[in-house]
């Protein structure tokens, strides 16, 4: 595992960036798997720059999904496959054809997420997965204690992660699903090249965790150090409780 460590959020935004860049022009339709909330966002405005500077051309990048909410409708605004349309696959120029994700709304949720791994490896695998941290160690949405060799599956949110996504649902944790579909840890495993991006202070415990703990289920990002190729970005609050 490399730890990357720079001044800000918008250096790590940078930093990865242009990773996704130097990968879409050896590979120009390469599979890049997001994630949402917060942390990712300095990335993709970032990456959308360079596209619209013409440093580098995002027509035939493929995206795939990390997780979803269960019972939203697709077009909530705060589904993620909503939130992923807003602020990637637009600012990116990519259209839904090029998009996949899970089916948070199937009757049928086993099967939602096992027709969705399943997918993802007949696209061939995810060429570089963007990563972020929840305050608990969580990657995806496999909270802790979830198994290291997990494929999609359904998952029951924490308390805590509840809180910590009500400041999308207007402060409201009462309209925060209960439930989502998150690709599992070996499904993450899987992806050719991991990149979690951590920033402040509120994800220092996590990130030593991660980086010097113990490979532990109570920790899912622990599960990076069985990676071959795992960076992990982080700025200087979120570095302050590594040794
Ligand atoms: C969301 C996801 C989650 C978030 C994590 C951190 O797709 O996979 O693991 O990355 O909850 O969220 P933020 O970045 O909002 O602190």
């Amino acid at each position: 595992m490399e730890v990357v460590i720079v001044p800000d959020a918008a250096a790590g935004g940078e930093l990865i960036a242009e990773a996704m860049a130097q990968l879409l022009r050896r590979k120009p339709d390469a599979l890049l798997g997001v994630a949402t909330g917060s942390t990712p966002l300095p990335v993709y405005q970032a990456l959308t720059a360079k596209v619209r500077s013409g440093a580098v051309d995002a027509s035939r990048a493929r995206i795939a999904q990390l997780d979803e909410y269960v019972g939203l409708p697709a077009d909530h605004p705060e589904s993620y496959r909503s939130v992923l349309r807003r602020e990637v696959l637009e600012p990116l120029g990519i259209g839904m054809d090029a998009f996949m994700g899970p089916d948070g709304t199937a009757q049928d949720v086993q099967a939602a997420c096992e027709a969705y791994d399943r997918a993802l490896t007949e696209a061939g695998g995810v060429d570089l997965q963007l990563l972020g941290i929840g305050t608990d160690g969580h990657i995806g949405f496999n909270e802790p204690c979830s198994s290291l060799a997990s494929r999609t599956r359904i998952k029951t949110l924490t308390e805590q992660t509840r809180i910590d996504n009500a400041r999308f649902f207007d402060g409201d944790i009462e309209q925060v699903p209960h439930h989502v579909i998150t690709q599992g840890i070996g499904t993450i495993l899987e992806a050719r090249h991991l990149v979690l991006l951590a920033t402040g202070e509120g994800k220092a415990d996590a990130v030593a965790a991660t980086v010097e703990g113990p490979v532990a289920a109570v920790c899912p990002a622990s599960a990076l150090q069985l990676h071959p190729h795992a960076t992990v970005v982080v700025d200087e609050a979120a570095a302050s409780k590594l040794k």
